[in-house]
């Protein structure tokens, strides 16, 4: 195949190459701000049967085949495994399997489903579930249902003899850079990023993973490197145990001291109400974090929710409605559903003032127990006012620490 490999692929071991590609300036997925860009991570495997692990999204697949390129002509592919059909991993798949003609073509049953929906192929794909085993060769891959983590068709595969784990979008985390390895970046942005994308992509699945990382000793996988799809490949031994250990606090939904207190403003009245509840949630033992729609974005409030225990949310009316800023990162939450979180709502209007009851039913449909009244403030809170924000603040504050202390 005539293509130039004017990228290069990244070597993990002496079989498996990386070989996919990185987002640079990727700043929105499907409603994530990805501030940091992401990469979108294939994997070449170098055997009898050479074997491709996932591809790329659309834009990028001459990125893919310039990186196999420099090591094998494409057209040498046996195998390619899809382990989410998720199009910024099976975007490019379809067209990259019409050039390469590989003898097989593997994902789960729902994954098989799933691509079939999504694109047209020249030839079937070999459904395979938990358990299965195909050879390369030398080297053996096993494959491990992952259902609905994130999507009904996700997948692992296990390659047993470089005891690599490629966990599609699990583990993983939107973040560009130049190096590939999770210890070539510093401990922080490791943290946050995976933090991010677990609130993100995943709180809504914590069930499904709680039980997935229950079940991982029974396949006995010996994880000497962890490849996820998207951001860094963990190789440390410590690096695998911290990544997979912030995954079993997180799964959990952890109170802790943390309020979320989400607000926008029109003329400042609203959001002269919200520093009035951070003092009195301060006063009373908890941590206040403000956010400012508008300043701040929705993956941020997501992200922040995941450690916090309550969550205030305050709107002005606007037309009869709660701010439309409001509305879509309530409408976001609402979709991740935090579970076990205390909360109420505030607002500030001028003649309606349905905005605060709105937001309440929002906190409702969220599952937050409601635990102080409601604060619908006319116009500009004025001393006696900001006193009764404080005493809402002060009485979430409380309520959080007596469950935590329990
Ligand atoms: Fe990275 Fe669910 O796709």
């Amino acid at each position: 195949m005539n293509n130039p490999h004017y990228l290069q692929p990244v070597r993990i071991t002496d079989n498996v190459y990386w070989v996919g590609a990185v987002d640079w300036n990727v700043n929105e997925f499907h409603g994530y701000r990805t501030v940091r860009g992401s990469t979108y991570n294939a994997f070449l495997i170098l055997d009898e049967k050479i074997t491709l692990i996932d591809t790329v999204k659309a834009p990028f697949k001459n990125h893919l085949l310039s990186r196999i390129s420099a090591i094998v002509d494409p057209e040498k592919i046996s195998y390619i495994v899809s382990n989410h059909a998720e199009p910024d991993h099976s975007g490019c798949l379809a067209e990259v399997a019409a050039l390469v003609k590989p003898e097989k073509i593997f994902a789960s049953t729902a994954g098989k489903k799933a691509l079939l929906q999504h694109y047209e192929f020249d030839q079937d794909i070999e459904a395979v579930k938990t358990g299965d085993e195909i050879s390369l060769g030398r080297e053996t891959i096993r494959f491990i249902e992952t259902k609905m983590v994130h999507w009904p068709d996700s997948m692992f595969s296990y390659l047993v003899g470089d005891k690599m784990l490629f966990s599609q979008d699990a583990f993983g985390m939107h973040l560009a850079g130049s190096a590939l390895f999770a210890d070539e970046y510093e401990h922080d942005i490791l943290h946050w990023e995976a933090e991010k994308y677990y609130a993100n992509i995943l709180m809504l699945y914590s069930g499904k993973i709680k039980q997935l990382l229950e079940k991982l000793p029974e396949f006995k996988l010996d994880i000497k490197y962890l490849a996820p799809d998207h951001g860094p490949i963990f190789r440390r031994s410590e690096d695998i145990a911290m990544i997979i250990g912030w995954y079993r606090n997180w799964v959990d939904l952890p109170l802790s001291r943390k309020a979320v207190v989400v607000y926008d403003t029109m003329w400042h009245a609203t959001e002269k109400m919200a520093f009035a509840i951070a003092d009195g949630l301060r006063d009373a033992g908890a941590e206040p974090h403000l956010i400012r729609i508008g300043a701040r974005d929705r993956s941020q409030v997501a992200t922040e929710l995941l450690d916090s225990g309550a969550i205030i949310a305050g709107s002005p009316t606007l037309n009869n409605q709660l701010f439309p800023s409001m509305a879509d990162v309530l409408t976001y939450l609402k979709g991740l559903r935090p579970q076990n979180r205390i909360g109420a709502a505030f607002g500030s209007f001028g003649w309606s003032g349905e905005g605060v009851a709105q937001v309440e039913t929002y906190l409702r449909d969220m599952n937050v127990e409601i635990v102080a009244d409601s604060i619908k403030q006319k116009y500009v809170p004025k001393t006696d006012d900001l006193q009764r924000c404080y005493e809402q603040g002060r009485k979430v504050g409380e309520e959080l620490l007596r469950r935590l202390k329990k």
